[in-house]
């Protein structure tokens, strides 16, 4: 496989989110008239042992829920999408002058690597993708070079591998968020153009802000909060093994004090995280506000969690939908796919890569 977090052209492919609580896999096509048509997904549920801190700590785990998602699919499509968590990627913008040979801009991509890059060059992959003319200087461009170590790439092959998927393109996770933010922005007014937008994804373990600005990203942090604790406290409280406690609180099911006592705390806490998130945004940065918040990741699926943010904050929250435009297959429950469309933003900004041109 060719490293490449930027790769120009793909072909066909299923977007793979390889993530703490599940595996997460979606399929689009291309339904005409340049709207998107989503064929089918899958979520496939982990022990939280098999992906601790973004790495795979169990190939075997991983590799089986990796063939249940792609089963549940029932696609033919073999080539996979995948991304690697932000903290897995160095990445850094630099000046290049313009109009250089591909080969002359490799050996200048390496030799700004090897400043910033705390491994020996042999360890890493590196990409780089030219981002337009420079603002500031007429005769240079900028471009992004991204390095991450190898095994980290080598793990994640090695799980779809496991299921017979091959790995076509690698990413990065918070760049699949941003493109199925281009779509999901059609959720606001001016589609957020002119705007300040925090999306804040929570998931299991992890709550990931990234804010964009007029739809280009200024600001990225991730913060320890997330849906597991929720499922901790339901098995406290219910003497549930791990697996029934993420069940229940999906599918329902629970003793009627759980709304009370068990779900709206967390709810007020998590509101409570994302205004202080929000806080540490506009104090340690040139903005002072933001327009509007967009929920993702799986706890955003929680009834009522929009409005608590909102209410906490004072800022207009919605719950991030990527496949608010597109066409949806018939196989595709739609009242499902809106509850489980927050947390499949990553794998449907993977599978969008089947059109990169
Ligand atoms: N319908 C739902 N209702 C309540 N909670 C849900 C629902 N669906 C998912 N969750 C919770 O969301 C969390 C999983 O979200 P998500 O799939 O975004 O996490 P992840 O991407 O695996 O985690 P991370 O981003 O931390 O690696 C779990 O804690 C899960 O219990
Ligand atoms: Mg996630």
């Amino acid at each position: 496989m060719k490293f490449d977090f930027f790769n120009e052209r793909t072909p066909p492919l299923i977007g793979v989110d390889i993530s703490s609580a599940s595996v997460k896999m979606v399929e689009l096509s291309d339904g005409g008239k340049g709207a998107y048509r989503i064929e089918s997904y899958a979520i496939a549920l982990m022990t939280k042992d098999a992906v601790v801190d973004g790495n795979i700590a169990s190939l075997e785990q991983v590799g089986d829920a990796v063939k249940r998602a792609w089963r549940q699919l029932s696609t033919r499509e073999k080539r996979a999408a995948v991304a690697l968590p932000a903290a897995a990627v160095i990445s850094k913008k630099v000046l290049m002058q313009k109009g250089l040979r591909e080969e002359d801009m490799e050996l200048q991509v390496e030799a700004e690597a090897n400043q910033y890059i705390p491994f020996s060059l042999d360890e890493v992959n590196i990409d780089f993708q030219i981002l337009g003319d420079s603002p500031v200087s007429p005769d240079e461009v900028e471009v992004i070079i991204a390095a991450s170590r190898k095994e980290k790439i080598q793990d994640r092959e090695a799980a779809a591998e496991a299921a017979g998927l091959k790995v076509v393109v690698m990413d990065v996770e918070t760049y699949a968020t941003e493109a199925a933010y281009r779509l999901a922005a059609n959720q606001l007014p001016n589609a957020g153009r002119d705007q300040t937008v925090m999306i804040v994804d929570i998931g299991a373990v992890m709550m990931h802000i990234n804010v964009l600005h007029n739809n280009q990203s200024v600001y990225i942090r991730e913060q320890s909060f997330g849906g597991a604790q929720l499922t901790t406290e339901i098995q406290r409280r219910f003497g549930l093994s791990n697996e029934e406690a993420e069940i229940a609180k999906r599918k329902g099911g629970l003793p009627d004090s759980y709304e009370s006592e068990v779900l709206q705390p967390f709810v007020q806490s998590l509101a409570l995280e994302v205004a202080r998130a929000l806080q540490f945004f506009t104090s340690s940065t040139q903005f002072n506000r933001v327009d509007h918040i967009m929920l993702a990741g799986g706890c955003a699926a929680i009834p009522g969690v929009d409005l608590a943010v909102a209410e906490r904050t004072q800022v207009n929250t919605i719950v991030a939908n990527p496949f608010i435009n597109m066409m949806i297959s018939s196989k595709i429950k739609q009242q499902q796919l809106a509850v489980d469309a927050p947390s499949l933003m990553i794998a449907c900004g993977l599978a969008m890569r089947r059109f990169d041109e």
